[in-house]
């Protein structure tokens, strides 16, 4: 029996969930800037959302934790946040009231990957999604969103790179062309990428084994075969973000790990002293095909994802400050089992009042108590002593100033809602 966390799973402690919050709070202020509105999805879908024929990313057909229900039916932990918005999408019929729909999302994904940092088996994504529309200004802003998010999280040397793979045609074209290219060197390529070269030859390009070989390194890249429609889309899509101001590195190369874009794909960058590979925060990028494939009409979307995880270990190892832990507004000190009850009133007098405020269950004596409180950061003691409890009275000190006042009990909350507005 084991009783540790599952391989490649983490806790978030009591010390650390303020800093998830905080994060969550930064997605949800800057999503309603930009008037996009939250959608929660089941975390088990049916297996075919994810294990669609023309799905053979590893992601998919490697990664995903699949099994059976007692009521035998095949269930998959999302191993991302797309294909189960888009069930979603076209089960709601969405796109019969909304000619666009822009929707976010935050949970936990599940993949089964070799976990190091920043990489897990369980592991959170924010993700935005805009359903329904093709438009260059529209891939701009999803790129532009990323970009501002990273930006107002305080993340500096971020980069924004770019490509296309345009539309079917040239998808298509490409596809052909690598293939053609990777056959004479098909025997000097990994057992994987063999298979590859037939089925789906851009996952060579990604492919973990095979990335140093001069052949994947020289491979032709998607530009190369951009119809003139698609390289006129691309254009006009780099003309938004200039316009914008937004800097962003064009990355011939870059053709994203999943299957289901086309057009513009972008990852977001950031030089993160040991970070290694971890180093991508999240990416992106459109899909024509994935609405029509999960039965619903031929509408396509574009959107993208950060992993929190890295966006957490980025701010640490950046030294951004930008999440607090709420302190205490006020730690009540008591001695004898008769003042407790005194207490005990009035903590929940202080708490009616929305003031931050604790006690100690634990009989400890007056220096442990106020080395807890400390610890709290409690801006303000309440010393219950039995002299002053005697005159309806406790002492009231400010740990900052030190200064202590005797102040009447009945007068406790009215004195530190003062104290604490000014
Ligand atoms: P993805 O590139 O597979 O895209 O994942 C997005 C981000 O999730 C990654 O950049 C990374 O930060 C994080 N991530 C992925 N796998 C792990 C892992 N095992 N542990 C920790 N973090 C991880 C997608 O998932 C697409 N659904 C993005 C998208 C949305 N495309 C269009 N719309």
């Amino acid at each position: 029996m084991s009783i540790n966390k599952v391989k490649g799973t983490y806790d978030v402690l009591p010390s650390e969930s303020y800093l998830w919050q905080a994060l969550e709070q930064k997605i949800r202020d800057i999503l309603g800037v930009y008037n996009i509105k939250e959608m929660r999805t089941p975390i088990m879908e049916y297996s075919d959302v994810f294990h669609r024929n023309s799905e053979l990313s590893d992601m998919v057909t490697k990664e995903t934790y699949d099994f059976d229900d007692r009521g035998d039916r095949r269930l998959t932990l999302r191993p991302e946040g797309t294909a189960g918005i888009i069930r979603s999408y076209v089960e709601n019929k969405l796109y019969a009231s909304q000619e666009l729909e822009k929707v976010y999302y935050i949970g936990p994904n599940f993949r089964y990957e070799r976990p190091q940092k920043g990489r897990y088996r369980q592991f959170y994504q924010f993700g935005v999604e805009a359903i329904g529309t093709i438009n260059p200004a529209l891939d701009a802003e999803m790129i532009i969103l990323a970009y501002d998010f990273i930006k107002r999280l305080g993340l500096k040397g971020v980069r924004v790179r770019i490509n296309s793979l345009g539309d079917e045609t040239s998808r298509a074209n490409y596809q052909e062309a690598l293939k053609n290219y990777f056959m004479p060197h098909k025997d000097e390529l990994c057992d994987d990428c063999q298979i590859r070269i037939d089925k789906n030859p851009l996952r060579i390009l990604d492919c973990k084994i095979d990335q140093n070989h001069h052949a994947v390194k020289n491979a032709p890249t998607p530009q190369d075969y951009l119809s003139v429609e698609s390289r006129a889309y691309f254009k006009e899509v780099l003309e938004h973000l200039n316009a914008a101001k937004i800097s962003y590195e064009i990355a011939p190369k870059l053709v994203r790990g999943l299957d289901y874009y086309s057009h513009t794909v972008f990852e977001i960058e950031a030089d993160i002293e040991g970070f290694g590979a971890q180093n991508v925060l999240g990416g992106g990028g459109r899909y024509q095909k994935l609405v029509s494939e999960l039965g619903g009409p031929d509408l396509g979307g574009i959107g993208f994802a950060f992993g929190m995880e890295r966006l957490l270990l980025a701010l640490e190892a950046e030294n951004v400050d930008f999440a607090k832990e709420k302190d205490l507004d006020a730690y009540v000190i008591v001695f004898t089992d008769e003042l407790k009850k005194v207490a005990t009133s009035m903590l929940y007098e202080l708490r009616l009042a929305n003031l931050v405020a604790d006690t100690n269950y634990t009989g400890k004596a007056f220096k442990g108590q106020l080395k807890q409180a400390l610890r709290n950061h409690a801006k303000y003691l309440i010393i219950l002593g039995e002299d002053e409890y005697q005159k309806g009275m406790v002492a009231v000190k400010n740990t900052e100033t030190e200064q202590q006042e005797e102040v009447l009990i009945s007068k406790v909350k009215k004195y530190l809602v003062e104290k604490l507005e000014k």
